[in-house]
């Protein structure tokens, strides 16, 4: 079973909207696909309640409540949601589950602020530090030609992590969000171009390099 955490201790970088396209995308393959959610603000079990019944199932856990002892024995992929302002010991026992870590960053300067000391957090722990998790950043909410999107570009060319894909700023992700889609489930006309920067993260997903 392939282990994939969203995860970012800063607060609305994209975590649960990340969680559920990576869900999403898994299932639409005809993976066995079970999403975890360790918030109690629930926003990817709540996304999961919205989803049509004719698209691809996938289980939600509710992570927050009682672990993951509900996930099914037959699932090829778990992505789980963490909550953000995870640290200390409780970063420690997500961290324990994964062996893919996304993470979100937004362009701004309070969230690379914010995300630089979350990476050094990480990489004390063990897990980090013997390469038993893979940690993959993700440029969320991006405009191109602003100089927030050069800043954060810069940073995550060198924050000693590998950058694994840029996302824009788009109302697909709302729009999805809301109906139970991953923005793979929109429409082609509407959503191509998001298509296409979904395209290297997922190979990225599914490729050694995001795997211990
Ligand atoms: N690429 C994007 N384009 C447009 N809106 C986005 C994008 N990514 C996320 N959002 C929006 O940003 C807000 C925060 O996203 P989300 O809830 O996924 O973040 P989070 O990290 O899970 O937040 P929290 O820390 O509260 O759990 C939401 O309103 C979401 O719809
Ligand atoms: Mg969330």
């Amino acid at each position: 079973m392939r282990h994939i955490m969203v995860m970012n201790a800063k607060g609305g970088c994209g975590k649960s909207t990340l969680a559920t396209n990576i869900a999403a995308s898994f299932a639409l393959e005809g993976a066995s696909v079970a999403l975890a959610d360790y918030d109690p603000q629930r926003s990817s079990l709540d996304w999961l309640d919205r989803r049509p019944a004719d698209r691809p199932e996938i289980v939600g856990i509710a992570g927050f409540e009682d672990g993951l002892r509900h996930v099914p024995r037959s699932a090829d992929v778990l992505v789980m949601d963490a909550p953000a302002r995870s640290h200390g010991k409780e970063l420690t026992d997500l961290v324990r589950h994964a062996e893919t870590i996304v993470l979100p960053v937004l362009p701004s300067t309070i969230d690379i602020q914010a995300s630089t000391n979350f990476i050094e957090e990480l990489k004390q722990l063990s897990r980090v530090a013997n390469k038993q998790v893979k940690i993959g950043a993700v440029a969320n909410r991006v405009r191109d030609n602003t100089l927030a999107f050069d800043e954060l570009d810069a940073y995550l060319l060198h924050a000693g992590v590998p950058y694994v894909a840029q996302l824009r700023e788009a109302q697909n992700y709302v729009r999805a969000y809301t109906r139970g889609l991953a923005v793979c489930e929109l429409p082609e006309y509407l959503a191509w171009p998001d298509w296409n920067e979904w395209e290297p993260f997922d190979a990225w997903l599914r490729s050694k390099r995001s795997q211990p």
